[in-house]
């Protein structure tokens, strides 16, 4: 037993709730704080079931980080070793139409999280940082050094609060933050049982494909045939959700070491994958034939961006299991169980 106290803040979340379970299972207490406006309760009662007896190490707060007193109250009453911090608003398109949504909720949020964490001598973080911070790299893979820029105020909440992290730990050197740039989630636990369930019409890829494949929506529009890549379709690296949860644990371990400051890892494959290439390892998977329709190019896309994952393969001892035809058959084994994520059963609890 670790007997280690972490705080999840978005931890009901896709990416959330599958670290969660893997910090149960390596036998963390548990403490999530979510504000449900993308995500479900139902999820948080699924990963206590997943995790057995060791669910009985997780507790939930409904409140948002900007809730200065609900974050405080959490503080006053459990002692937390170190905090992961997932919650933040992340539809690209919303953060133009919304962008003082985007700034006040994520900016508010990380700093009324590093405010109550430092009040209470708890000085560990682990925070969720995106590739999109690579904007449209020059070369790949990318690495940790490559130049920063952000194409979309989303992206560019990422970029500022890694400066702030990076700023409170030059300041105070008792501060030890690991960022964490993720390249693209995708998957679900081999279960079935949790998995991204987005609301409204899907940003991302293979969300949108899983609509299609249960049949609630007609195609997949592909942004872009004409890229310098394999197929023209866009090149990304796609990581399973499980192992990304399983780079949350190393993460969490590494903040052990002495004198880590602020330090940060790229979370990918280091294998890039066209849209092409992965709606046709999805339809291997489901049996399902995707219909496209080939678009224009969706603006602020990159080209090809996949990562370098040897810093962390080095200092995290940490590197992905699974590919695509993983990420696939797990995806489609939780959409094919809930054709229409949460929404889709009563869940009883026993
Ligand atoms: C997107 C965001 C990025 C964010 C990441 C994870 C943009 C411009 N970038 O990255 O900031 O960190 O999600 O949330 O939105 N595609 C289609 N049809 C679709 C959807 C996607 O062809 O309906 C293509 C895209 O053009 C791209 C690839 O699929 O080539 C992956 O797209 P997506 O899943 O949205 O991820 P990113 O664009 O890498």
């Amino acid at each position: 037993m670790i007997n280690k106290t972490v705080l999840v803040t978005g931890g009901a979340g896709y990416i959330g709730t599958h670290t969660v379970l893997h910090l149960l299972l390596a036998g963390f207490k548990t403490v999530v704080i979510d504000n449900l406006h993308n995500s479900s309760q139902i999820a948080i009662l699924r990963v206590k079931k997943l995790a057995g007896d060791f669910g009985n190490n997780l507790s939930f707060h409904k409140a948002d980080l900007r809730d200065r007193d609900a974050l405080e109250q959490i503080f006053v009453s459990t002692k937390f070793d170190a905090v992961i911090h997932f919650a933040g608003l992340k539809a690209v398109g919303e953060s133009v139409q919304k962008p003082l949504l985007y700034y006040n909720n994520n900016l508010s949020g990380a700093i009324t999280l590093l405010e109550v964490m430092a009040a209470h001598g708890c000085k560990k973080l682990v925070f969720s940082s995106s590739a999109t911070v690579y904007g449209w790299p020059k070369e790949v893979p990318c690495t940790e050094e490559f130049p920063l820029s952000a194409a979309n105020p989303y992206g560019r909440t990422k970029l500022i609060i890694e400066e702030i992290c990076r700023d409170v730990c030059s300041a105070e050197p008792d501060w030890k933050i690991i960022l964490l740039r993720f390249f693209n989630p995708v998957g679900a636990h081999p279960s079935g049982y949790i998995g991204e369930d987005p609301q409204g019409i899907p940003n991302n890829l293979m969300p949108f494909v899983q609509q299609v494949a249960v049949g609630r929506r007609p195609a997949l529009t592909v942004f872009g045939n004409d890229y310098n890549t394999i197929d023209g379709t866009g090149v990304r690296d796609y990581i399973h959700v499980v192992d990304l949860a399983d780079g949350h644990v190393a993460a969490l371990l590494k903040l052990d070491e002495s004198n880590i400051g602020c330090e940060v890892y790229n979370l990918g494959t280091g294998k890039g994958t066209s849209v092409l290439e992965m709606v046709r390892a999805f339809e291997q998977a489901s049996g399902k034939k995707i219909p496209l329709v080939i678009a224009g190019r969706r603006p602020g896309d990159a080209e090809i961006v996949y990562a370098s994952i040897e810093k962390a393969g080095r200092e995290l001892k940490w590197k992905a299991k699974y590919g695509i035809d993983e990420m696939c058959r797990d995806q489609w084994n939780w959409a094919s169980k809930n054709p229409h994520g949460y929404g889709s059963q009563e869940d009883s609890t026993d």
